[in-house]
């Protein structure tokens, strides 16, 4: 059976978030120990530098740096420690997002993050990344309906464009761990895509 590192990951108002915990629900039953977490968090330190990210004016470096700060921490702290012990991690948003959002959004260059991440993970991506994709205006008109926006929530389509096409780069360079749902399909469609995908991996 497999084991190991899932990521999730899509545009702001892709609705990833009920199925990562219906994903820890599925495993658990299974008799897997999950680890349920996000980033940038997951540790003291990185909320705390999270808070910063999402509601302190900065640059597209400065914010690259603090995610891969906090990245850091909650790669020591919990993520290598609960993989080492045989665990399954959940993350709501790992380095693509970083790729996407710095990079993809804000236009910063990938080499620089390229970098950082062979500093900060030493060789550790995730075994399986869940990409949420869907069009930036349906991802807009249900952020709309959702609660007040931060610092990315509150970009415009053009900028939700570039993430998504961000993100469409990640998986053209890492299709073997990259799954892309459709995030437009309704929740129940989009719940056993997932859960079909997984059983046909193995997992
Ligand atoms: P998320 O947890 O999905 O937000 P919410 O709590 O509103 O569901 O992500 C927080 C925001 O941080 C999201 O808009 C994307 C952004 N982000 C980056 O810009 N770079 C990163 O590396 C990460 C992990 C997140």
């Amino acid at each position: 059976m497999n084991h190991g590192f899932i990521t999730f990951e899509g545009i702001d108002g892709a609705g990833k978030s009920s199925h990562i915990e219906a994903l820890a629900q599925w495993l658990r039953v299974r008799g897997r120990e999950v680890l349920l977490t996000r980033e940038p968090g997951g540790t003291a330190l990185a909320e705390r530098l999270r808070e910063l990210l999402l509601h302190e004016p900065m640059d597209a470096l400065t914010e690259s740096l603090l995610v891969f700060a906090a990245r850091r921490d909650h790669l020591r702290q919990r993520i290598e420690p609960a993989l080492a012990r045989g665990a399954t991690v959940l993350c709501d948003r790992f380095t693509d997002a970083t790729f996407a959002y710095q990079g993809g959004g804000r236009g910063f260059d990938l080499a620089v993050l390229g970098q950082l991440e062979g500093w900060v993970q030493q060789g550790r991506q995730p075994d399986l990344t869940l990409w949420f994709d869907l069009p930036p205006t349906v991802a807009a008109r249900r952020r709309a309906a959702a609660r007040a926006a931060d610092r990315f929530e509150s970009e415009d389509e053009i900028f939700f464009t570039r993430v998504r096409e961000g993100y469409a780069a990640r998986a053209t360079a890492a299709p073997e761990r990259f799954i892309r749902i459709d995030a437009e399909q309704p929740r129940e469609a989009v719940w056993a895509q997932i859960e079909r995908e997984l059983q046909e991996r193995g997992w």
